[in-house]
């Protein structure tokens, strides 16, 4: 199982760079692939896995699965058997769910599917992918919570309304996301 995700910020944000660590912890560097990265940003992400400045809509990569939570299927076990390379938006989650994936992430015959209809954070959306296509849990399975709340200091929480995993009885998160949230939201 490969990862390509097509980075689709105008910058490479210290939040994306903490959920693009958390998915080549996930996926192994070897099966990771960046696309779409400006040249100024390559240095950022190297260490990480490949990275492409052009977009997967040029790559000409075939048994390609879009993962988009508008398609109409669920992502099942089976599919491991029809695709290699399981394509994210590096898109920040967004309060409202716009549909950008389905809008900007088109690549002529290809297939899409979704793992629920609520989003998640790219890195969890990797995590739970990998879990239906190498561990072949069905997404019925996995146990998910819709919003968390970080607390950043006496008083003050920072709510992040997406879907994550849970596994043994933990909400999974990317390592460094509570830090960085806490410094971001200082009022010193
Ligand atoms: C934070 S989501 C961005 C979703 C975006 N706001 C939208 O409306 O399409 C980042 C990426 O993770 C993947 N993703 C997140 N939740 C998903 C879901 N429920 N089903 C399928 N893919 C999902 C998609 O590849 C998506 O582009």
């Amino acid at each position: 199982m490969k990862v390509i995700l097509e980075h689709m910020e105008k910058e490479v944000f210290k939040w994306c760079q903490i959920e693009y660590k958390h998915i080549s912890k996930i996926i192994g560097k070897d099966n990771l692939i960046f696309t779409n990265i400006q040249k100024k940003y390559k240095n950022k992400l190297n260490n990480l896995g490949e990275v492409n400045t052009k977009s997967v809509k040029g790559l000409n990569i075939k048994r390609l699965c879009v993962l988009d939570p508008r398609a109409k299927k669920v992502l099942s076990p089976e599919d491991g058997k029809l695709f290699d390379y399981f394509v994210f938006g590096g898109i920040l989650g967004s309060e409202i769910m716009g549909g950008r994936t389905k809008k900007e992430l088109k690549i002529h015959g290809v297939a899409r599917r979704n793992l629920g209809k609520v989003q998640m954070p790219t890195d969890i959306a990797v995590l739970v992918t990998k879990k239906i296509i190498k561990n072949k849990i069905p997404f019925s399975k996995l146990k998910f919570k819709d919003e968390i709340e970080i607390p950043i200091k006496r008083g003050i929480s920072t709510i992040l309304p997406y879907r994550y995993l849970i596994e043994k009885g933990k909400v999974i998160l990317a390592p460094g996301l509570k830090d960085y949230l806490r410094k971001e939201d200082s009022f010193d």
